[in-house]
Order: C-alpha cells, then sequence, then structure tokens
C-alpha cells in the first residue's frame, strides 16, 4: 500500500506558494492577505485557526485573525464580514463554522463577496462547482483533488463511492469527481446516514471517500481489494496515554484497510494538511486575480 502523504504533499505545495509569494515581493507587489473569523472557544476550530494563521506566516502572506465572543450578533458579524468585502490588503476570508446558534450561517456566508469566499461556501461558488464552471473550491475537497492529481491516480471510469453528504465535504466531492475532465469522469455513488447495505456498495468502490465523522466506521471487510481510500475524518478519542488526553484518528479502520488498499490517507497527516493548504492555494489564486 502507498500512503498518501498529505503533510509531505502540502509541505511541497506551501514551498511553491512561498516561491510565487517570494518572486512578487521582489516586484515590489504586495503580499496575499487571508483573515479568519472566529466566534467563541469551540477547541477544534481553534486548532484549525492556528493551523490557518500558521500556514499564513510559512508562505508569506499577510493574516487576521478576528476573534470574537460566543455571544456575538448577527448585525455584528455582518458588519465584519461586510468590512472584509471592503478590505483591499484581504484577498480572502473565511468564517470558521461551527457559529453559535443565534447566529444565521447562511445568511452570513451570502453576506461574503463571492471573489474573496476563498472556502467556496458561498452559493455562487457552489452553484459554479456544480455547472463545471471556474469557482472557488472548497477547502477539503480542493485537498483532495490535489493529492489524486499529484499521486497521479486515475479517476476516469472509475466507480468512486462518498460516504457523507456534508455541505461541506460529502455533496461537492461527488458532484466534483463526476464532472468532466481530470480528476474526474468518474461514476459517482453518494451515500450517507438513511443507505440500505452501505457495505454491499463500499464493497464495488475503487475510490472510496469515507467523510461521516465516526471513528473507524469503514473496516477492511467493506473495502475492495486494491481499492484508494481517502478519510476524512477527523475525530477525537479519549486516550489517556497522551498528554492532551486523546487522540486523532480517522473514519477509516486504517491498520485493517493498510493490508487491502492500494493507496490510503492517514490521519493525522493525510487530508488535514491538504485542506489548510488548499485555503492558501484559493487565496493565492484570489490575490492573483486581483492584483493583474
Ligand atoms: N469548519 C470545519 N471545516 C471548516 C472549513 O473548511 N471552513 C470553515 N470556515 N469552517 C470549517
Amino acid at each position: 500500500m502507498i500512503l498518501l502523504d498529505g503533510k509531505a504533499t502540502a509541505e511541497t505545495i506551501l514551498q511553491e506558494i512561498k516561491q510565487e509569494v517570494d518572486s512578487f515581493r521582489q516586484q515590489g507587489l504586495r503580499e496575499p492577505g487571508l483573515a479568519v473569523i472566529m466566534a467563541g472557544n469551540n477547541p477544534a476550530s481553534a486548532s484549525y485557526v492556528r493551523n490557518k494563521i500558521r500556514s499564513c506566516e510559512k508562505v508569506g502572506f499577510h493574516s487576521q485573525h478576528i476573534h470574537v465572543g460566543e455571544d456575538i450578533t448577527q448585525e455584528a458579524i455582518l458588519d465584519l464580514v461586510h468590512d472584509l468585502n471592503q478590505d483591499d490588503r484581504i484577498d480572502g476570508f473565511i468564517v470558521q463554522l461551527p457559529l453559535p446558534n443565534q447566529i444565521n450561517v447562511d445568511q452570513v456566508i451570502a453576506a461574503i463577496d463571492p471573489s474573496k469566499d476563498v472556502d467556496g461556501f458561498h452559493p455562487m461558488n457552489m452553484g459554479n462547482v456544480s455547472l463545471g464552471r471556474e469557482a472557488f473550491i472548497s477547502a477539503t475537497p480542493n485537498g483532495i483533488l490535489e493529492l489524486i492529481k499529484r499521486y497521479e491516480i486515475e479517476t476516469s471510469g472509475k466507480h468512486v463511492v462518498v460516504v457523507g453528504r456534508s455541505n461541506i465535504v460529502g455533496r461537492p466531492m461527488s458532484i466534483l469527481l463526476s464532472r468532466s475532465g481530470y480528476p474526474g469522469n468518474a461514476t459517482v455513488t453518494l451515500t450517507h446516514s438513511r443507505t440500505q447495505d452501505l457495505k454491499a456498495i463500499t464493497l464495488q468502490a475503487d475510490i472510496l471517500i469515507a467523510a461521516v465523522g465516526r471513528p473507524n466506521m469503514i473496516t477492511a471487510d467493506m473495502v475492495k481489494p486494491g481499492a484508494v481510500i481517502i478519510d476524512v475524518g477527523i475525530n477525537r478519542v479519549e486516550d489517556s496515554s497522551r498528554k492532551r488526553g486523546y487522540r486523532l484518528v480517522g473514519d477509516v479502520d486504517f491498520e485493517g484497510i493498510s493490508h487491502k488498499a492500494s493507496y490510503a490517507t492517514p490521519v493525522p497527516g493525510g487530508v488535514g494538511p491538504m485542506t489548510v493548504t488548499s485555503l492558501m492555494m484559493n487565496t493565492l489564486k484570489s490575490y492573483k486575480k486581483r492584483v493583474q
């Protein structure tokens, strides 16, 4: 089995981005700018946001972390979005999810200028992705596509089974791999919590993408020999032997499938680092459009 090493691939891409940023700076241009709005203190969100800001520093982006309280109002968060829409130093920004319960998430996302929506969550970007047009592809699906490309995994005519229909990962992934071109041209089955006899379907997968958020739900008996396994899950499970008191596991029983798969992503170090990197790629793309 070949490891789809997201960590190493992400590092390579960050180096490539840094070189581009350096060359822009040598031409006397400003550096690309990314802002992150985070509300409250969700520990997983805080960790993701830290990684995003750290990646900005690595590649030489200007970054802005706007951290507001759990009790922020809808009006206040919309004001922040409007300010960032107008801010010439900012090429892209994201609102870290989940947001507190009093916030209407759809309204917040709809307020983001689609040309700065580097998360690709705005209906305009989601729609253009579905139509096969130029758009920001959201970070996790984009990271997976990049991993598939860099490892030159064939997708044309393959049966891709996606487990999980979230707006952030499962559904866009199913759409992207069914589009024409590469990576794409696949036959895609999108499965979810109401799917009957999941195993009968996953056993047909040439490429299996698990994005459900349930530790080790995909076991070796559900995997076809030679399949490519992409594990999007990042689940915290209690582990008293770790300093933090938990460890991260995916949706796939990695040890079990490692004897059957042709390629597989580890957790951590697979899809996760690629997600952050694709946010940087999207921000660079937005920057290039803005300065040119
Ligand atoms: N929460 C979990 N993943 C993401 C992501 O990719 N973007 C944002 N904004 N929030 C998230």
